[in-house]
């Protein structure tokens, strides 16, 4: 349905964000995981037209993004990482706004749809509150019924999550997981639960490159038994990374535990561990080229 081709783009101050990006994405929601700095925001924009590469092209069901921007943004729905509300008008009139300039253009019919979308995404009972004095959970998900309006076949949406509390991000997953069925859903993120919740497919973004691209599942499993973990002192850490190839270090109940990659059982104190996506990512993104 999408197809990316060769894509590369570098700002002017030398930034080289995208470096020949190919990808074919197809209906469902399609996971794009990446640092930040990544590029996954240089990304988004210029599949939503907002900005242009340097070079490639990009596809959508018969549609030349670049030489038919018009056509695209027919079918796009697109919630930016910077998504900014005026804090003075209220969800339900911000919404009529928008579903006019799209083209419902008949009262009765705006009211119908506007409220809809507010039952969809759960904020019908602040219809009448100010943008401005909604939650960042609450702000998310008038950003993704703002981005729904029209009925997109392409949804983009950049890093949603970022900034939610524990109980937003569920309730924002349970609103994104609707979304995949008739649609191609592109969610970018840094957080891989994200991922692991929503997404049949995805693509770790690195460098201004896909280092890998896959099924979370069976991507996460191709580590499977080379992942261990030890539980070391604070200050060892350092030495660890100098010794192993170490994918992350994280506190657990206080005490400092590594998790390393070997072919082989590194020895006394590691214990081979139930390896997860996080793994895996920290590991693609260690590595410049991925075979697996
Ligand atoms: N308008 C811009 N001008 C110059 N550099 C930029 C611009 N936008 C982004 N960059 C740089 O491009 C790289 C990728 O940025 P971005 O696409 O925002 O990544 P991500 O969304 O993954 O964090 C970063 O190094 C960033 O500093
Ligand atoms: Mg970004």
């Amino acid at each position: 349905m999408l197809s990316i081709q060769n894509l590369s783009k570098t700002y002017p101050n030398g930034t080289k964000a995208l470096n020949n990006v190919t990808l074919e994405i197809n209906k469902g929601m399609f996971g794009l995981l990446g640092p930040n700095g990544a590029g996954k925001s240089t990304l988004m924009r210029t599949i939503s037209t907002l900005q242009i590469a340097d070079s490639g092209s990009i596809e959508f069901d018969g549609i030349d993004v670049f030489d038919q921007p018009e056509e695209l943004r027919k079918v796009l729905g697109y919630l930016p990482q910077d998504f900014g509300v005026y804090p003075k008008v209220s969800a339900e009139m911000m919404l009529n706004h928008i579903a006019k300039i799209k083209g419902i253009h008949h009262k009765s019919d705006r009211k119908t749809y506007v409220a809809d979308l507010l039952q969809k995404v759960n904020l019908y009972k602040f219809r009448k509150r100010n943008l401005g004095d909604f939650s960042g959970g609450m702000r998310q998900r008038f950003g993704i019924a703002q981005a729904l309006i029209g009925n997109p076949k392409l949804i983009i949406v950049d890093e949603p999550t970022a900034g939610l509390d524990p109980l937003e991000r569920n309730r924002f997953h349970n609103l994104l997981s609707e979304l995949g069925e008739d649609a191609v859903v592109i969610l970018s993120t840094h957080i891989v639960d994200d991922v692991v919740n929503l997404c049949s497919n995805m693509a770790v973004f690195n460098q201004g490159a896909i280092s890998v691209q896959g099924h979370p599942q069976e991507l996460a499993s191709s580590l499977d038994g080379k992942v261990y973990r030890k539980t070391i002192t604070k200050n060892e850490v350092e030495k660890y990374q100098s010794e192993y190839m170490v994918l992350s270090n994280y506190l657990h109940n206080g005490k400092m535990n590594v998790n390393v990659f070997s072919d082989f059982a590194p020895g006394e104190g590691f214990e081979l561990i139930n390896n997860d996506l996080e793994d895996f990512y920290f590991y693609s993104i260690n590595q410049p080229q991925i075979v697996l």
